[in-house]
């Protein structure tokens, strides 16, 4: 059910809807998305098909610029990116700057922001959006690696670019300069799929945050920026690490599934929530989810993968699907429940889950970018129902109580 109301403060009627559960903040021709029905479509095209037969960089320019580009749009698209891989050395002591121990996403949120000082150009009023994207797209992968890399004492790697850009995130996350890495196919089709299916999702937190951000008129660093910190959070992309570490302890504990699901019902007075499970939108299913959870039998498989929180999570699938409490508040497992395990299965660690949700969702945040200026929207700028104190006078502090 969704509580809106029309209330009335000193100053006169507001629409009151918390969440904006049901308010439209904008027109936008980017993503259609149907809750009832789980459909999600980029630009018309269905995300099943563009899973199965298009790549990450095709996806992100059909999101970016509104169609699927021909083989020549493409190959400049993907050449222009290529380019702009190296990241400004002066960013290095920025980073250096970090503790180690640093969450990525903290790593990454404060980076992006600090690209607006090396590209001032973004808000000096030169008109060079092409540019700002080109570099958007081709230094977030760069820069996500540097935490990873660190973390483990090693060097970091710089792009290689005669390698595509999946094949070049994965050799600059895994290659060591003492011997030879080959990117796996199976883990950079696996990678590509994984992007696809988070590159945009219409007015969700982060994004309406980059449109908020940009509304006035910051510049498309920042935004972006603005965008990660709120991805970060455990209710929103932070959750697909929150779903490992949740399986994990169930495994710990001895697998007893039940357990998560009581206190889930309880969330109330336990305060525990699922994670990777219920929607704002979806209340069917997410197509997403359907896709990741077939995607992580067929990866594990390939890769000869056994990961004992595959069956933990299938296990508290069905449970959940059976138990009256998600069936009537309609809580189904959402993109972040199954993704965790296969990123797990291609190597990668938990702590950067989110991050990859950031290099997925970085063109949908573009394009909502982009669009939102084309669109010439005004500053975004809420109501609110005041409910504090009346005029009172002021009390000079030694005769206060
Ligand atoms: N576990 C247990 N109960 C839940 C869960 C959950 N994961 N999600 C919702 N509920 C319950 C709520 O307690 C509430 O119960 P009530 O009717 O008795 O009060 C009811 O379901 C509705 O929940 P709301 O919080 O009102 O739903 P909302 O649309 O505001 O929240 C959200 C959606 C944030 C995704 C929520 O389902 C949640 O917290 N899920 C866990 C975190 C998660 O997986 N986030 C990732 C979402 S996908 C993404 O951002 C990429």
């Amino acid at each position: 059910a969704v509580d809106i109301s029309v209330l009335r403060d000193q100053t006169g009627y507001v629409t009151l809807d918390r969440g904006y559960k049901n308010t439209g903040a904008t027109q936008s021709a980017i993503t259609f998305l149907d809750g009832e029905e789980g459909i999600l479509r980029y630009r018309g095209y269905s995300i099943e098909e563009l899973a199965a037969k298009a790549s990450f960089l095709e996806v992100s320019y059909l999101l970016i610029y509104g169609e699927l580009p021909t083989q020549e749009q493409y190959d400049s698209f993907a050449t222009a990116i290529r380019r702009h891989t190296l990241v400004n050395e002066d960013m290095r002591k920025i980073f250096d700057g970090f503790p180690v121990s640093a969450h990525p996403m903290c790593v990454l949120g404060s980076l992006v922001n600090a690209m607006a000082a090396f590209y001032p150009d973004s808000y000096d009023g030169s008109n060079n959006t092409d540019l700002h994207i080109t570099r958007l797209m081709a230094k977030l992968p760069t820069i996500a690696t540097w935490s990873y890399k660190r973390s483990l004492g090693h060097p970091t790697n710089y792009p290689k670019n005669e390698l595509d850009y999946i094949p070049n995130f994965l050799n600059m996350m895994f290659a060591l300069p003492v011997e030879d890495y080959k990117v796996d196919p199976v883990v950079a089709e696996a990678l590509n799929v994984l992007l696809i299916l988070h590159a945009d999702h219409e007015q969700n937190c982060s994004t309406s945050t980059v449109r908020l951000v940009g509304s006035s008129q910051a510049n498309i660093y920042s935004s972006i920026a603005a965008g990660i910190n709120a991805l970060w959070g455990p209710l929103h992309g932070g959750a697909n690490q929150e779903v490992i570490e949740m399986l994990e302890e169930i495994k710990a504990g001895g697998g007893d599934v039940a357990k998560y699901i009581d206190m889930a019902k309880n969330a109330k007075t336990t305060g525990f929530r699922l994670f990777g499970f219920g929607h704002r939108v979806y209340k069917n299913f997410d197509p997403r989810a359907k896709i990741i959870k077939k995607a992580a039998d067929d990866v594990l498989n390939k890769l000869g993968v056994n990961d004992p929180v595959l069956e933990i999570a299938k296990g508290l699938e069905e449970a959940a699907l059976n138990d009256p409490y998600f069936v009537q508040r309609k809580l189904y497992p959402n993109v972040d429940f199954y993704s965790g395990i296969i990123y797990r299965a291609l190597g990668i660690p938990t702590n950067m889950f989110t991050v990859l949700f950031a290099i997925g969702r970085l063109p949908g945040w573009i394009a909502q970018w982009k669009e939102m200026r084309e669109q010439k929207e005004p500053i975004g700028r809420p109501r609110q129902i005041y409910t504090g104190a009346t005029l009172r006078e002021f009390v000079a502090i030694g005769d206060r109580k």
